[in-house]
């Protein structure tokens, strides 16, 4: 691992995605890692809305991602040692778990998955119909499988994600 550990943040329109830079970006930053924002384009629709796209970016120093860069154009992000999908929705995990890469978001995360030196640390955040989908706890068996590091936390009465929980299983997966 480098000196400034890298690491990927990315982020799908789930519940609490509007807490994403309060509650992972800054206290990863805080922590020592060097941080990257790369969204789903639905993630960068809301959090530009609100304003966060900007204020992520001045936070981390670096372009926050949702489209691909032409080939002639240089990577914006250094390269992560662990990468952390945080919130993960039903879509997004679904389209992980069979490894479609049809943005940024899921490019990067699927070759993450794909590369045994970078741990990639999820948490799902969907609603109860979502979760009986009959698709779906295969798709956590098929990224559990692959060494993904799945945080099984509920969000608070506030509607808040777990956010300790998911840095503290960046930590843990950072050292494994
Ligand atoms: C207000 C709102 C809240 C949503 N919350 C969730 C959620 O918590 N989990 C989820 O899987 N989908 C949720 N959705 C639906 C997703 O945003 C939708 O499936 C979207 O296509 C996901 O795109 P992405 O995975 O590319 O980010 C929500 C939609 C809205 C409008």
């Amino acid at each position: 691992m480098s000196a400034q550990p890298v690491l990927s943040v990315v982020a799908s329109a789930a519940g609490g995605v509007q807490g994403l830079r309060v509650g992972l970006v800054e206290p990863a930053l805080a922590a020592g890692w060097r941080v990257t924002v790369t969204l789903t384009p639905t993630a960068a629709r809301w959090l530009t809305d609100l304003g966060e796209v900007d204020r992520l970016a001045l936070a981390t120093g670096l372009p926050v991602r949702w489209d691909s860069r032409l080939p002639t154009e240089p990577r914006p992000h250094p390269d992560p040692d662990v990468a952390v999908l945080a919130p993960a929705s039903a879509n997004t995990v679904a389209k992980l778990a069979l490894g479609i890469a049809e943005n940024q978001a899921l490019t990067q995360l699927c070759e993450a998955v794909g590369n045994p030196a970078v741990p990639v640390v999820v948490l799902p955040r969907t609603n109860a119909f979502q979760a009986r989908h009959p698709a779906w706890n295969g798709h956590l068996a098929t990224l559990r499988s692959a060494g993904v590091h799945l945080v099984d936390a509920r969000p608070g009465a506030d509607g808040a994600l777990p956010w300790p929980a998911v840095l503290d299983s960046v930590s843990r997966a950072a050292r494994a």
